[in-house]
């Protein structure tokens, strides 16, 4: 295959054939074509796409340009991939929900960059985590306990760490194809056989609107299903933040208390939901009422919390020390009465980042203890001057200079407003 002529076929708007596709993903994963071929390419794919077929043998390729894993379990393996979004702290109680409902979980979760929070910062605020475990240890771990979370390995789809790379630089992060072909590269190399996937869209996330949304989560399956998975896909809410807490050790307190059948409602909700779709997909129950009970019990009786504390002390983590806690917790004072009409997921992102809960540069530690909590949500009625949430920072100059963006992230208005629409779509393959 002579790159140029493989370049100039995308750039015309026709077709690759298989081969010379699966040739040049060898050509990026060995290093033997140069960036500047490749972001040619990438260009030529976000302006022409890439049909179905094409994307699947893409997908397939990167996921063979590593490691593999594959699970000989007596029980089923599920996972699922949300696109991120702010206050996005599901992982963490659906893990241990599916595990005790009788389900592996491997789960290779990512860490957050720009205003989307990521699982392994999270779960790293728990004294002594190791997200960074062998590929051994998270085998014996998922057996033994039923599941298990750690950051992607070097081994794993290398191929679209240097695609996404390269993507990042060349203004083509926002194509369906090149988006669905990376996600789903790396599902597949972790192996579990059902997955589900949580597309967001609004202001906090990646993908704006519902179409769009659509539109990924149709490719996500399309391509999950020609490579032999079970798939699902629900279309949720990221236009406000979800839950009450934004920030690393703040989303795991609130992670906590969700396992103990408490917690706001917008994340058990949708903890339920997607444990139940998982389960379902998985062939565990006859129908989604009644795995959703099933999920529901695990928070209610402590049987999920009590998987968790399981998973934590074998991941190394000490469960009964405190959590990481802020010097500082400033209350933003309400302007005005009235209920909360919308709270922008953007700029709430936008102060936890400031507030040093999240990274700007992939090489940025965030603050475990910062970040927002107590966020009033929406429907939620407030008198003027009453907090509609605090903000944890470390020292208290850095909290009250972003009061004023705080407040302008809340909507108030004199009635009530329309119930918010969390689960907006579901797609079963
Ligand atoms: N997440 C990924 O892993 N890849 C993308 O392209 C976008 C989101």
């Amino acid at each position: 295959m002579i790159p140029q002529w493989f370049i100039e076929t995308k750039r015309d708007g026709h077709e690759h054939p298989e081969a010379d596709l699966r040739e040049w993903v060898r050509g990026v994963a060995d290093g033997t074509l140069p960036d500047y071929q490749i972001a040619a390419w990438l260009m030529a794919v976000y302006l022409n796409g890439l049909n179905e077929t094409e994307t699947a043998i893409l997908t397939d390729a990167m996921m063979r340009s590593g490691d593999c894993l594959s699970w000989d379990l007596s029980i089923p393996t599920v996972d699922k991939h949300s696109t991120g979004g702010v206050g996005d702290k599901i992982s963490l109680p659906l893990a241990p929900v599916c595990a005790t409902l009788g389900l592996a979980v491997p789960m290779i979760s990512g860490r957050g960059l720009g205003l989307t929070g990521g699982t392994l910062d999270k779960l790293e605020s728990i004294p002594g985590f190791n997200v960074r475990l062998s590929v051994e240890d998270f085998r014996r771990l998922v057996a033994e306990v039923g599941c298990c979370l750690i950051g992607q390995t070097d081994s794993l789809a290398p191929a679209d760490r240097r695609l996404y790379a390269l993507r990042d630089v060349t203004a083509t992060v926002p194509s369906i194809p090149l988006i669905t072909a990376s996600i789903m590269s790396k599902k597949l190399a972790e192996g579990a056989h059902c997955l589900l996937f949580d597309v967001k869209f609004g202001s906090g996330a990646f993908m704006r609107t519902q179409a769009d949304a659509h539109r990924l989560a149709d490719s996500l399956i399309a391509t999950g299903r020609r490579l032999g998975r079970v798939c699902r896909a629900l279309i949720t809410d990221m236009d406000q933040p979800l839950g009450r807490t934004v920030g690393n050790a703040l989303e795991v307190q609130e992670s906590l208390e969700v396992l103990q059948g408490r917690g706001p409602w917008d994340v058990r909700a949708l903890v339920i939901e997607e444990a139940a779709h998982m389960a379902l997909s998985a062939g565990l129950f006859a129908d989604l009422p009644l795995a959703r009970q099933a999920a529901a019990k695990t928070l209610d009786d402590g049987s999920a919390l009590a998987k968790f504390r399981q998973m934590v002390i074998a991941q190394g983590g000490r469960p009964d020390e405190p959590l990481p806690k802020a010097k500082i917790r400033l209350p933003v004072p309400a302007p005005c009465d009235g209920y909360v009409a919308h709270v922008d997921a953007e700029t709430i992102g936008r102060v936890a980042l400031e507030l040093g809960a999240g990274r700007v540069k992939v090489t940025d530690t965030p603050d475990p203890a910062a970040g927002l909590d107590c966020l009033l949500q929406q429907g939620e009625r407030v008198d003027p001057g009453q907090p509609i949430c605090f903000l944890c920072a470390d020292t208290e100059e850095r909290a009250a200079s972003l009061i004023e963006k705080t407040r302008s992230a809340f909507t108030l208005a004199a009635t009530p407003p329309p119930e918010r629409l969390l689960i907006a779509e579901t797609i079963v393959a």
